[in-house]
């Protein structure tokens, strides 16, 4: 009766791979919270303040919180979980194996030891993995030759373990009849000639053995990164590319993503499908078969380390990862001339490399140290190799000169660097360059002679700022560059007066714009002539004089717009032009002063001119925002309605914070808002909101609100 019960009751089940044996990974496990409730998400919100926010949001709901092997005791409420008490509706659940983790997590009133399966179990969950042909032929009591009896010996070797029996299940899916002896075998001589070693990695092993020595490679590549946490499928192959795995054929990465997918060596992870997950006692199994091949790895990725491991353990290392720490300094030069892959992102207080770091370097082919402190950048003429350096998020300043004698280079990533001073002018030396991104960086272009990318004939993908609408013209010339322009951030632009979407015809690919500090703008078209525009992002920051958006009838240059931010507009009164982004998913606006009302729905005119009004209620049911998913507002002063009731069949979640005059949301039983997760405001705020009807009131507060 029991899980019936669990079911039916609780709103939101999450599950939390938590694997805390070094550290607890707080950020992670917020994030997997918030996505899962589908709470925007802040980077710089600080870690109390969220478990505060997250604490009231659970509280809310009935949930049920799985905690997938705890290993170190932790304190609930400072990543952000209530505790349920006994009253309580909710449920924790957490696993573990040690059993005094239990006692120290107080859960030891309600043990349940799990066992290993019993054969009849096992046999079921192992034939569940076979293919048709193969479960039909092993599963036949009369099958031939002792097929049965190989199949059966396999499974047997799993020692109950429902891990093991999957990924070995699945490594002999596809087994034709007469392969099942020699699949029994080699499992068998991998079981003898393992030493001392978890009997488990010995069944995984013969599931590594079966894959191509790239496809091993690439898998042992995955054990750079964290125990928790995903990894980007795009980030993998870039680095796979990088590397030379792949012979530039970024589709044989993403294939060999999918083979280790279903070989159960990796696991899909995230909503979009753009991420994968390597399960901890796999990643185990990886660092086990490194170590047992004859190429080292440096691996101590996201340890909460505070200082780099010593110079003596870079020795001879091929593959270093001391990515997510919070590392300050490496004040030596390691000797680590076979290295191709130097991962060192996620260190955000890192500020200093020793001059000689790169010294012995000259194999090195990828180079991360994004989202670190960094200013500078070591003497890097020894980097020979190098052909990926990402430097986004970095407060580099200056680019040294022989960065530009680093003729292998193909990608460089110096987006959102706010502090470098120059750049570009070196960049078109770099002929192999397929990736350029200096996307919100500080360094922009702001004289058209300064302009000369033409060179760089691989070119597939650029970021770039522009200080000034001449360049932007030049840019938009018929000609390779404008084709690879993917993002594209308008800094400073005096005296631009107006953007029509259409004008940037060339840039096919232009997914992101990012328009900000242009004093002069006054008015942004997205008309409808040559709708070629695939914009997916658009930013509207710090724009005095924007008064007016005007967005033609569909189809137009706005329609695949999916997220909207606009902040610091204050001649804006109104963005009813929205209504016609069909495909909108997340509109955030904050700190437009003179902002009245969201959507305008004519009131007046309904009685006047019915003719001219261009349909601002549609009563028929058709929604005016089919997509839309989230809405922030925040510090909108004069705001005083969002628009009239409506159908919102895809809202989850309106966040309201610092709007004192709003006093209604458009929400309504006669429409559907039937995804609605939360309303998140301040309770001074939600008790002053008025309300046609006194019963809607009560229902959405008891259901949803938030107080923050
Ligand atoms: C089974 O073995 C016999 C002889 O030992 C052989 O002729 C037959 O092809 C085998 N069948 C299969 C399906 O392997
Ligand atoms: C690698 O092997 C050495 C000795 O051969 C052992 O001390 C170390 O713990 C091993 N590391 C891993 C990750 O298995
Ligand atoms: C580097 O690699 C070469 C060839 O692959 C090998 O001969 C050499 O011993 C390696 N050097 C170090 C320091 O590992
Ligand atoms: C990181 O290191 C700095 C000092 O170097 C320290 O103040 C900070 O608390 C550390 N952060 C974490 C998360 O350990
Ligand atoms: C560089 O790093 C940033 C942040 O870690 C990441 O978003 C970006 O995709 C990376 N760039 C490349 C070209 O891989
Ligand atoms: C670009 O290269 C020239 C020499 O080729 C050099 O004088 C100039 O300082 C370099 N600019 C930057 C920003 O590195
Ligand atoms: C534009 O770029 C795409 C790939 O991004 C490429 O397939 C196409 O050939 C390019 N077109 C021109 C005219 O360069
Ligand atoms: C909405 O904005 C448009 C364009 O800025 C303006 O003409 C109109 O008066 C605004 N409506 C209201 C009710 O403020
Ligand atoms: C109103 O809804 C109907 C169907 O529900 C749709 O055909 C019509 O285009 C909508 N009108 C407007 C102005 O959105």
């Amino acid at each position: 009766m029991f899980p019936f019960s669990l079911i039916c009751l609780c709103q939101v089940v999450i599950f939390i791979e938590v694997s805390n044996s070094e550290t607890l990974n707080t950020v992670e496990i917020q994030q997997t919270i918030s996505e899962r409730l589908n709470l925007p998400w802040n980077d710089a919100e600080p870690i109390a303040k969220r478990a505060k926010f997250l604490i009231k949001a659970l509280t809310r709901k009935r949930f049920v919180i799985l905690l997938d092997d705890v290993r170190k005791k932790f304190q609930l409420e400072y990543v952000g979980i209530p505790t349920p008490d006994t009253n309580s509706q909710s449920k924790l659940i957490l696993t573990t194996r040690y059993r005094e983790v239990c006692f120290q997590m107080n859960a030891q009133r309600s043990l349940i030891e799990m066992r290993i399966l019993g054969n009849d179990a096992s046999w079921e969950l192992f034939l569940g993995k076979l293919s048709k042909e193969a479960s039909a032929s092993v599963g036949w009591l009369g099958s031939q030759n002792d097929t049965r009896e190989h199949a059966m010996k396999i499974a047997q070797s799993c020692g109950g373990l429902p891990l093991a029996l999957n990924v070995i299940g699945t490594a002999v899916a596809g087994l034709e009849e007469g392969e099942w002896r020699s699949a029994a075998d080699a499992i068998a001589t991998n079981m003898n000639n393992i030493d001392g070693v978890d009997e488990m990695f010995g069944q995984l092993k013969y599931s590594y053995k079966s894959l191509t020595p790239t496809q091993q490679q690439c898998f042992l590549y995955c054990t750079l990164f964290p125990e928790y946490g995903s990894i980007s499928k795009e980030q993998l192959v870039d680095y796979w590319l990088a590397e030379g795995l792949l012979l530039n054929d970024c589709e044989k990465g993403y294939q060999i993503i999918r083979s280790l997918v279903s070989a159960c060596l990796l696991q899909a992870s995230g909503s979009m499908s753009t991420k994968v997950k390597m399960h901890h006692v796999i990643r185990q199994l990886g660092l086990w078969l490194v170590n047992k091949s004859d190429t080292k790895f440096l691996v101590q990725p996201g340890m909460a380390l505070d200082n780099a491991p010593s110079a003596g353990e870079w020795n001879e290392a091929t593959r270093i990862s001391i990515m997510s720490n919070n590392i300050t300094e490496v004040s030596f030069s390691p000797n680590c001339k076979n290295v191709t892959t130097l991962l060192m992102q996620n260190n955000p207080k890192l500020n200093k490399m020793s001059y000689g770091f790169f010294r012995t370097m000259s194999s090195l082919k990828v180079l991360d140290l994004s989202h670190t402190a960094i200013t500078s950048l070591p003497e890097c003429a020894t980097l020979v190799a190098l052909e990926h350096l990402n430097l986004s998020h970095t407060h580099i300043m200056r680019l040294p000169e022989c960065l530009w004698l680093l003729k292998e280079l193909k990608h460089l990533d110096l987006s959102v660097t706010i502090a470098l001073e120059d750049a570009l002018n070196n960049c078109s030396k770099l002929h192999k360059l397929k990736v350029l991104n200096l996307f919100r960086s500080q360094y922009g272009i702001r004289h058209v002679d300064n302009l000369n990318l033409d060179s760089l004939k691989e070119l597939v993908f650029l970021g770039i700022t522009i200080y000034a609408e001449d360049v932007l013209q030049k840019l938009n010339m018929p000609r390779p560059l404008a084709n690879s322009t993917h993002r594209l951030n308008l800094k400073n632009c005096a005296k631009m007066i107006y953007i029509k979407i259409s004008d940037l015809n060339h840039m096919k690919h232009l997914e992101e714009l990012y328009v900000e500090s242009c004093y002069d703008l006054n008015t942004v078209v997205a008309d409808a002539e040559l709708t070629t525009s695939h914009l997916l992002f658009l930013t509207l920051s710090v724009l005095p004089s924007l008064e007016s958006v005007v967005v033609a009838p569909m189809p137009h240059n706005f329609q695949y717009i999916r997220k909207l931010f606009i902040s610091q507009c204050p001649k804006l009164l109104n963005i009813t032009w929205v209504r016609r982004l069909r495909l909108l998913e997340r509109l955030a606006i904050s700190h437009c002063d003179e902002m009245l009302e969201i959507v305008e729905d004519d009131h007046a005119s309904d009685e006047q001119d019915h003719g001219m009004v261009e349909t601002s209620r549609n009563d028929t049911g058709q929604s005016d925002f089919p997509k839309l998913r989230l809405i922030v507002l925040t510090g909108l002063k004069k705001l005083r309605c969002i628009c009239k009731p409506r159908e919102f069949p895809c809202l989850e979640t309106l966040r309201v914070e610092d709007c004192p005059n709003l006093r209604s949301i458009p929400l309504s039983f006669t429409h559907n808002y039937g995804k609605l997760k939360q309303i998140c405001g301040s309770v001074d705020w939600w008790e002053k909101l008025q309300w046609e009807n006194r019963e809607e009131v009560a229902c959405l507060d008891s259901k949803y609100f938030i107080p923050i």
